[in-house]
Order: C-alpha cells, then sequence, then structure tokens
C-alpha cells in the first residue's frame, strides 16, 4: 500500500527547514547506499550525525507524532532518524530496494525496514523530474507531492527516484519498523481503522462500533510484534 500523508509540515516550518538545510555542508550520496543501490546513486545527502540533520529530523518525528494517518497507516514500532538527501540537475537514484536492516549512526539500535517514507521539502513548481517511482504488483506509481506531504511505501518495493531536470529537489528520507510485519496485514488493519471512524463520524452510538472496535483491536493483539 502506497499512502500520503499530507501536511505534515506546515509552511512556515518548510521555510526554517529550507533555510537550515540550503546552508548545511551536503556529501556525496552514495555513504548510506548498500553495495547495489551504491552503483544506482548520484545525489547529496547530510551526514547522519550533522546537527542541522539532527535538529531538523527531530522536529520532522514531532510533526509525525501529530500526524493521525501516520500512526494508523504505518503502526510504527521504531521510526529511523530522519536523513536529508539533495537531487540538483542530472541527479538520480536508479532502481534499487532498500538495505532491510539498518543501524542508526552513533546508536546500538537496529531497525528492519517495514516501510519507506519520503518527505518532500522542496516545492513541486520549483524543479521538473525527481519523481519517485515505486513498483508494485499493481504496477509503476509516480509519486511527486506537494512540499510538507509525505509518502508511506513498503521497504520491499523496488524504486527508483526520476532525475532531476531542473532546479534542486530536497527530501526528508527514513524508514519505520511497524508492529505489523506483513503489509497486507497492515493494510487491513489501516482499511479497517479508516472505516470505523467513518461509522463512527456518520451513525454515531451505532451498537456494532463496539463489536468492530473489538475486532480491530483483537486482530492487532494477534499480529503485532514489540
Ligand atoms: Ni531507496
Amino acid at each position: 500500500m502506497l499512502l500520503r500523508i499530507p501536511s505534515v509540515l506546515d509552511a512556515p516550518s518548510l521555510h526554517i527547514m529550507r533555510a537550515a538545510l540550503e546552508a548545511a555542508p551536503w556529501v556525496d550520496g552514495r555513504v548510506t547506499a548498500g553495495f547495489q543501490s551504491a552503483r544506482a546513486k548520484s545525489n547529496m545527502q547530510l551526514p547522519e550525525t550533522h546537527p542541522v540533520a539532527r535538529a531538523q529530523g527531530e522536529l520532522i518525528l514531532q510533526a509525525l507524532a501529530r500526524a493521525p494517518l501516520f500512526t494508523m497507516g504505518a503502526l510504527p514500532l521504531r521510526v529511523f532518524p530522519p536523513l536529508f538527501n539533495r537531487y540538483g540537475e542530472g541527479s538520480a537514484f536508479g532502481i534499487h530496494v532498500d538495505n532491510a536492516i539498518r543501524g542508526a549512526a552513533g546508536t546500538s539500535q537496529r531497525l528492519r525496514t517495514d516501510l519507506s517514507a519520503t518527505l518532500f521539502i522542496t516545492e513541486k513548481d520549483d524543479y521538473d523530474g525527481g519523481e519517485l517511482v515505486v513498483e508494485d504488483s499493481y504496477g509503476s506509481h509516480s509519486v511527486k507531492l506537494p512540499a510538507g506531504d509525505m509518502v508511506l511505501y513498503p521497504a520491499t518495493s523496488l524504486h527508483r527516484v526520476e532525475p532531476v531536470t531542473r532546479g534542486t529537489r530536497i527530501s526528508s528520507f527514513f524508514w519505520i519498523q511497524s508492529m505489523i510485519r506483513d503489509d497486507g496485514q497492515r493494510s487491513l488493519l489501516f482499511q479497517l481503522d479508516t472505516a470505523l471512524q467513518q461509522l463512527t463520524r456518520d451513525v454515531p452510538d451505532h451498537a456494532a462500533t463496539v463489536s468492530i472496535t473489538g475486532v480491530y483491536h483483537n486482530l492487532l493483539r494477534q499480529w503485532a510484534e514489540l
């Protein structure tokens, strides 16, 4: 399941974040790539431990904590500290799959990458190209979202970033270990939760709400790994 999470960051936060990132020291993006993906990658990244990356990443984590759609869709157990990349003209990232296990720099914590996230920081009109293309069993999905919006997609999927042909595209990217490892099970829980919220809104106090809520939590109890 691909899930768009609109307006994770508002315009004032984006403005501050862009200013901080533009002044930061970017390095070759191959530092975080695995063996296969290093060959496909030509972008720039902020070093993971740089104070700007840490501070701006923390703001993103705080924003995610206020985004119910993220919690519903990802059912997060651990979130990797957000990283930042920059694609200038001619930069691209060819087709690859993200590494399965990630360790955050300076910590002993490891995380299984169940979901990948891209948060768009540059305004859409400020660059051409740079679409994130995710392939799943339904085909190829091209994703280019307004600044502040985020897409969540299964980390198991092949994906790529199309070449940027004008301007610069800055984004944040990171991974989530979900309480629900399986994308199909996680999607079912999301659909059930969404339908339940709609029912609660449209037919308040319907007797079935209690039993459907019970089904949701009992499925979560059966499937969740903590
Ligand atoms: Ni990737």
